[in-house]
C-alpha cells in the first residue's frame, strides 16, 4: 500500500474507529455542580403545586412557598375557556400562609412561608384556570380539571416508584416522558421516596424543578417512603426519633381524613368508581390497619387502588417485609383490595397470590386474581431483582432492573388497564383487569406486547 493510500482512505476510517471506541467505554459517574443558590425562595412563588380533596369532583388544593417578606397569599380562579380573558369572572380568594423556619435544621437551613388553600363547591368536568399570588406578584395561569360526575367515565392516572436519586439530572426525563405519553392524566401517585434526605432543601427543589409545571397542573398523591423520615438533630438521632420530612405538610395540601397522628401521610380520595389510598408503610401499621378495616367496609367504589411504599412482596433479595403482611394483607384480601403500589425496591416487580394452574368450575384460576401487587422505580438508583415470591404463595409474572419506569392506569367502567413504560416510552408490561359479579376479577396478561424483559441473568 502507499503511504498516501493510506492517509487518504484508511487513516479516516483508523481514528472513526479509535473514537467511537473511546465514545462506547463507560465513562465514570461525575456528579453535576447545580447553581448553588438556586433552592432560596424569593418574593415571587414557586414550588407550585396541586394535590385533591377527598372529592375531586368539587374540591383542590393549592400550594406554594414564597420568601418571609410575602405575609399574604391569594388564589385568583375561573372557568377557563379559549377567552384570554377567561379571567374576567374569577373569584380571587385569600390563602393561608404558615411560617416554615428550618434555619436550625441541616441541610434545610431555610426560613420561607407557604400559602395553601383548600378550595371547594367546584363544578364537576370542569377545566379551571388559576394562579397564585400576593396581589401584586403573579404566577402564570395554569389549568386544572375537576373530576366527573359520571362515575364510569373513563379516566387515566400516572404512577412511579422512588425519585429519590438524581432527581434533576434523570427522574426529570421520567416525568417529562410520562406526562407525554398521558398528557391528560387525572392525578399523580407518588409511591414514596420522592427525595433522598427528608427536610434537604436542594433535593425538593430537584423535585419540583425536575416535575416543572406538571406538579402545578397535574393533582399530586404523595406517599412517604423510609426517605422521608429522618432524625432532625443530634438530640434525635441520639433517640433514635426520625420525623417526616418538615416540608411535607406545609407543601402539600392533601385530604385530612387519615387516623389522628397521620393526617397527610395515611388519606383517601374517591375519583369516580375508585378509592385511591395512601397508607404510611412507616409507622403505626395496626393503627392504620383498624383504619383501613373501618374504610373499606363503608367502600362503595368500584375500584380499591392502595399506595404505600414497602412493598408486600419484596423485588429484590434481602428486602422482605413480612410484618406488612401479617398486618395489612388479610384486610386487602377480605376487602378485595384490586391494585397495590408500591416502591422502595428501586427494580421492578410485578405478580399476586397463588393464581394456580386449577381448573375450577371450567375457570383456569391463572385467569383470576385477587390484588395485583406492583413494585417500581422512576429514579436513577438501581438494585438487582431477586426474592423468591412462590414460598410466599405468590407469583412474580413480570421483572425488571436497570430500567426507570412510569405506569399510567385507565379505569373505565369494568375495566382496568395497567402500562408500564421505560424512560423512552417504550411499553414495558401490561395487563387488564375485569370486573365480575361478586367473584374476583378476570385477569388478562398483556406483557406479550411489551419489549422483552430486562433482567440482566437469570435469578
Ligand atoms: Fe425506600
Amino acid at each position: 500500500m502507499k503511504i498516501n493510500t493510506f492517509f487518504y482512505f484508511l487513516a479516516p476510517v483508523f481514528l472513526l474507529g479509535l473514537s467511537f471506541t473511546a465514545f462506547s467505554q463507560t465513562a465514570p459517574y461525575k456528579e453535576p455542580k447545580f447553581h448553588s443558590d438556586w433552592s432560596k425562595p424569593s418574593v415571587y412563588p414557586d414550588r407550585i403545586i396541586l394535590n385533591f380533596g377527598e372529592h375531586p369532583e368539587s374540591q383542590i388544593g393549592i400550594t406554594w412557598r414564597t420568601n418571609s417578606e410575602i405575609d399574604s397569599g391569594f388564589v385568583e380562579i375561573a372557568k377557563a375557556s379559549g377567552d384570554p380573558k377567561f379571567w374576567q369572572n374569577k373569584k380571587t380568594i385569600p390563602a393561608n400562609t404558615g411560617v416554615f423556619d428550618a434555619r436550625e435544621i441541616e441541610t434545610a437551613e431555610v426560613l420561607a412561608h407557604y400559602h395553601s388553600l383548600e378550595i371547594d363547591k367546584l363544578e364537576p368536568a370542569t377545566k379551571y384556570g388559576y394562579r397564585v399570588g400576593d396581589g401584586e406578584r403573579w404566577s402564570e395561569w395554569f389549568q386544572f380539571e375537576t373530576a366527573s360526575a359520571d362515575t364510569e367515565k373513563e379516566f387515566s392516572f400516572l404512577y412511579v416508584g422512588d425519585a429519590q436519586n438524581y432527581i434533576l439530572e434523570l427522574w426529570s426525563r421520567l416525568i417529562r416522558e410520562g406526562f407525554k405519553t398521558a398528557p391528560d392524566a387525572k392525578f399523580f401517585i407518588h409511591a414514596g421516596d420522592l427525595i433522598n434526605t427528608a427536610h434537604k432543601e436542594q433535593d425538593w427543589h430537584e423535585w419540583f424543578t425536575a416535575g416543572g409545571f406538571i406538579h402545578s397542573m397535574i393533582p399530586s398523591l404523595p406517599t412517604p417512603g423510609n426517605h422521608e423520615y429522618r432524625a432532625k438533630d443530634s438530640l434525635e438521632n441520639i433517640q433514635k426519633i426520625r420525623s417526616l420530612s418538615l416540608q411535607w405538610q406545609p407543601q402539600f395540601t392533601l385530604p385530612k381524613n387519615g387516623p389522628e397522628g397521620l393526617e397527610e401521610t395515611v388519606y383517601y380520595m374517591d375519583y369516580q368508581d375508585a378509592r385511591i389510598i395512601s397508607l404510611n408503610s412507616n409507622r403505626d401499621l395496626e393503627i392504620q390497619a383498624e383504619w383501613l378495616e373501618s374504610l373499606l367496609q363503608k367502600t362503595k367504589q368500584k375500584w380499591i387502588i392502595v399506595t404505600y411504599h414497602h412493598p408486600m412482596y419484596s423485588a429484590s433479595s434481602g428486602r422482605d417485609n413480612a410484618t406488612l403482611r401479617e398486618i395489612w394483607k388479610p384486610i386487602f384480601d377480605k376487602y378485595h383490595v384490586d391494585l397495590a403500589l408500591q416502591g422502595h425496591d428501586h427494580s421492578y416487580a410485578r405478580g399476586r397470590v397463588s393464581p394456580g394452574e386449577n381448573v375450577l368450575e371450567g375457570v383456569n384460576l391463572r385467569d383470576q386474581t385477587g390484588t395485583v401487587y406492583v413494585v417500581s422505580v422512576s429514579g436513577g438508583k438501581m438494585y438487582e431483582v431477586g426474592g423468591d415470591w412462590t414460598e410466599l404463595g405468590a407469583t412474580k409474572d413480570r421483572s425488571g432492573e436497570n430500567t426507570q419506569l412510569f405506569q399510567v392506569i385507565t379505569v373505565k367502567g369494568d375495566h382496568l388497564l395497567f402500562e408500564s413504560y421505560t424512560a423512552i416510552g417504550e411499553l414495558y408490561d401490561s395487563f387488564e383487569l375485569i370486573k365480575t359479579e361478586n367473584g374476583p376479577n378476570k385477569f388478562i396478561e398483556l406483557r406479550a406486547k411489551a419489549i422483552d424483559e430486562r433482567v440482566s441473568q437469570e435469578k
